[in-house]
């Protein structure tokens, strides 16, 4: 057994529990984080890195837990975490840690201590360095995570670097220049390097390739693509802002997204269409299974209750079309930081694509017969055509992402107490790795008095 925290968007801690495969042990609505028990078959010395940040899709950070404690005093935080960590370190199969993240749930009160944390971490680290336990030199190496949930309460944790979150908290640092045309555009870049190893752009989103992008106004999404060099049909009934086009890349088709079919086969479709998700499913399903595109990234909006069950309808129908032409498909959807009621899927065709059914006969619905079948030439008949004028490269400014402001909460982080949830899991001992390390279990007995949903 091992006992893992999951940092989510305040709101989605149910759909964790109904994601994860073991028992969640806190799961309170709003915290921002889950506390969720694993069973992990493998023997030996490595259950921390057993579960990726990667393969799940609502969890913005993963680690695993190591233990956890009161503080009272920022000085003694730091060398209680340390403490705690070098203990872990001893009987792990890591060689030292690989660098620091201090995190706390994305809510109010945990935002008032993100200031704190550079020169917090700074202080982890050089007390490690002192310890020989931190360094780029060695082979297998750990993440450490220092988890404020409360003004008084930390857990100490441990990552493999390649099974979480590059970003402390799961939240990417995104500097786009201030006149993009829309907020979405982060949406796209934050997916862009989730789905896309970045020794992979070159070659996956090269200048010169066709990209259409359903539902584009007011134009981040185009925006992003054209600021790669990629050649964007920017498909909505709205306007675009003029800082969509500075490229001279996007051509502006005002027609519905769901009847819409390229004229050439697309390198990219991406779709941020505000409609239900399996209407999305389904024209997805429809431009694989008659080779319109060969990747996509597109938005599901889920509404209502039990986000999972309108993920897996999703899938099953994206899934059923491609296999109707024996297509082969990957599919991975993820909760990404700048997505609300929503998740971002990536769709990459693992076949040979399937011919392209040329405008016109493209079967089912939607777009069949008359109405589906239409190219861009055809739309161009039915819908305006705006190609904007070149008004130059775009550049990347900066714009900060997140404001942390200062707080005075901060000044409650102060001096550390050992308590009862650390001491507790030691006497249980559940599992061997929680009696060497004196990782947490008190929680699963409702310490906390929250006991388990
Ligand atoms: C969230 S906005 C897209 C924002 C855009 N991705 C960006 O980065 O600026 C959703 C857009 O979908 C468009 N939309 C909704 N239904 C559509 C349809 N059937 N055909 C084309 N566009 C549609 C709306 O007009 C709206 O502009």
């Amino acid at each position: 057994m091992s006992q893992w925290i999951a940092l989510v968007r305040p709101g989605f801690e149910e759909d964790v529990r109904t994601e994860f495969q073991g028992t969640t042990l806190e799961a309170v609505p709003q915290a921002g984080w889950v506390l969720l028990d694993y069973e992990d078959s493998r023997e030996g010395p490595t259950p921390w890195v057993a579960l990726s940040v990667q393969e799940m899709i609502f969890p913005r950070q993963l680690f695993q837990v190591i233990d956890s404690f009161n503080y009272e005093d920022m000085d003694t935080l730091a060398e209680l975490a340390v403490h705690k960590a070098m203990k872990w370190l001893v009987g792990s199969s890591a060689h030292a840690f690989h660098s620091v993240y201090f995190e706390s749930p994305d809510t109010e009160r945990g935002r008032k201590v993100w200031p704190l944390f550079p020169q917090l971490t700074k202080r982890v680290e050089k007390l490690l360095i002192k310890r020989r336990a931190l360094t780029t030199q060695s082979r297998t190496k750990a993440r450490l995570h220092v988890f404020l949930e409360s003004a008084d309460t930390a857990w100490v944790g441990v990552s493999h670097p390649g099974k979480s979150s590059p970003w402390p908290m799961g939240i990417p640092v995104i500097n786009l220049p201030a006149n993009v045309p829309s907020r979405s555009a982060r949406k796209l870049e934050e997916a862009i390097n989730h789905f896309i190893p970045a020794a992979q752009h070159h070659k996956r989103l090269r200048p010169g390739m066709r990209a259409v992008d359903l539902g584009a106004a007011p134009g981040g999404w185009s925006w992003v693509l054209a600021s790669r060099g990629l050649l964007v049909e920017a498909i909505d009934n709205g306007p675009l802002k003029p800082s969509a086009n500075e490229t001279g890349l996007v051509t502006h088709i005002q027609t519905d997204g769901f009847t819409f079919r390229p004229e050439k086969r697309a390198a990219w479709l991406v779709c941020d269409m505000v409609t239900g998700a399996t209407r999305v499913a389904s024209l997805i399903g429809k431009w694989v299974a008659n080779g319109l595109a060969r990747e996509f990234i597109f938005n599901l909006k889920l509404g209502g209750a039990n986000r999972q069950k309108q993920i897996d309808r999703a899938r099953s129908i994206i899934k059923s079309e491609a296999t109707t032409k024996g297509v082969g498909i990957k599919l991975t959807f993820k909760h990404l930081y700048h997505d609300r009621d929503e998740v971002t899927c990536h769709l990459e065709i693992t076949s040979k694509l399937p011919a392209r059914i040329p405008a016109g006969n493209a079967g089912g619905r939607p777009g069949r017969g008359k109405e589906g079948g239409r190219g861009r030439g055809k739309a161009k008949e039915t819908g305006r055509v705006e190609r904007g004028k070149k008004t130059g490269r775009t550049s990347k400014g900066k714009e900060g992402e997140r404001g942390r402001g200062k707080s005075k909460e901060a000044s409650r982080v102060s001096k550390t107490k050992e308590t009862g949830r650390a001491s507790k899991a030691k006497e249980t001992g559940r599992g061997s790795k929680g009696k060497e390390t004196g990782r947490v279990s008190k929680a699963k007995e409702g310490g906390r008095g929250r006991g388990r949903k």
